[in-house]
């Protein structure tokens, strides 16, 4: 397959494995790669020593490219960047934070840079900035989200039509036919989160997969909405959240939930499988997946799909 995507990251298909943090190392993301897809490096979790080890492992592990994600929300994002860039990484993809920060200079340094977005006004915003392709992230995607909630099926045609740059869609994706419903919305790849979480690779914690594997499709909620709206997991920590950001307003709230958040929950959480008191973020289509496959199962198993799904189109779409 041949496509914007494939050819701007020199891959075979035009599938990302998004960054994730405390989820997506070296083993996952070389496994992507190696596979014919794009695998990330989450450094949001990283400091530029570990995410040093992490680029260095991934290089011995393919020789295919695979990208760094750098989240713009953290403080270290300038040190993260340079270490990649140090090591040869050529492939950026940023995120929470604005796209002018350092799309020019990374740009400047011949890499191929992608932002993520959650609104066309935004993708607008990434495109004037100059970079080479935007990633447009769906609610119900894992991790941090947009606050404008603007689900994928609406937010891809409406990004596409305001922007000359390649589109990967993200969030709610993790099967072949997936894969050929935003292609046929107008993007020209897609970026799965939750999908290569719940691989062998991944770097999330057994206890968290296990409990994954049980989801049912309203397992998940939105929380944060009032600070830095995230999509998690069920659990005693994201209930807590909810009743917090239903009992107070104001600066009540801001105190209370600076007060129950932190203590390292996204590690604990996703990492070292504490499962009542951690933050456990993925997205709604877990529910879909019921098995913990190896990166090369799910890579053949969705460009599977994603054939005898096109290749039923035209009797599905006869009407
Ligand atoms: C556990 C987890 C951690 C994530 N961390 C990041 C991150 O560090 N940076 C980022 O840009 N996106 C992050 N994301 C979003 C993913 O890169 C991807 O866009 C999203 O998961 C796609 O939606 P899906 O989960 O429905 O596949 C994270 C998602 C998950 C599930």
């Amino acid at each position: 397959m041949s496509n914007p995507i494939t050819k701007l990251f020199n891959v075979e298909y035009p599938i990302v494995q998004g960054g994730m943090i405390w989820v997506s190392g070296s083993k996952l993301a070389a496994a992507v790669s190696s596979a014919g897809g794009l695998g990330i490096i989450g450094a949001g979790s990283m400091k530029p020593d570990v995410l040093k080890e992490h680029i260095l492992k991934a290089q011995s592990l393919t020789s295919k490219p695979f990208g760094v994600n750098v989240p713009l929300l953290y403080s270290g994002a300038e040190e993260q960047i340079n270490c990649a860039l140090d090591l040869g990484v050529k492939i950026f993809f940023t995120s929470a934070g604005t796209p002018k920060k350092f799309t020019a200079y990374l740009k400047n340094k011949g890499a191929v840079v992608v932002h993520v977005t959650s609104s066309p006004e935004l993708a607008v915003k990434c495109m004037d900035a100059g970079v080479d392709a935007i990633v447009a992230e769906g609610y119900e995607a894992g991790g941090h989200n947009g606050r404008e909630e603007i689900t994928t099926m609406t937010l891809i045609p409406q990004v596409c039509a305001k922007v000359n740059i390649p589109v990967i869609a993200a969030g709610g994706i993790a099967t072949g036919a997936g894969i050929a419903a935003c292609l046929a919305l107008g993007a020209s790849g897609v970026q799965m989160g939750t999908r290569f979480l719940m691989t062998k690779e991944s770097s999330a914690h057994e206890n968290f997969k296990n409990l994954a594997l049980q989801s049912l499709p309203h397992s998940t909620q939105m929380a944060m909405r009032s600070t830095v709206p995230v999509r998690l997991l069920n659990n005693q920590f994201a209930n807590e959240i909810k009743k917090i950001e239903e009992t107070y307003t104001g600066d009540e709230l801001k105190t209370k939930l600076t007060e129950h958040l932190g203590k390292f929950r996204a590690m604990n959480g996703m990492h070292k499988g504490e499962l009542d008191q951690g933050e456990l973020e993925i997205g709604q289509v877990v529910s879909l997946i019921k098995s913990v496959p190896s990166v090369a199962e799910v890579m053949r198993e969705l460009i599977d799909d994603y054939q005898k799904t096109i290749s039923r189109l035209p009797k599905n779409l006869s009407f």
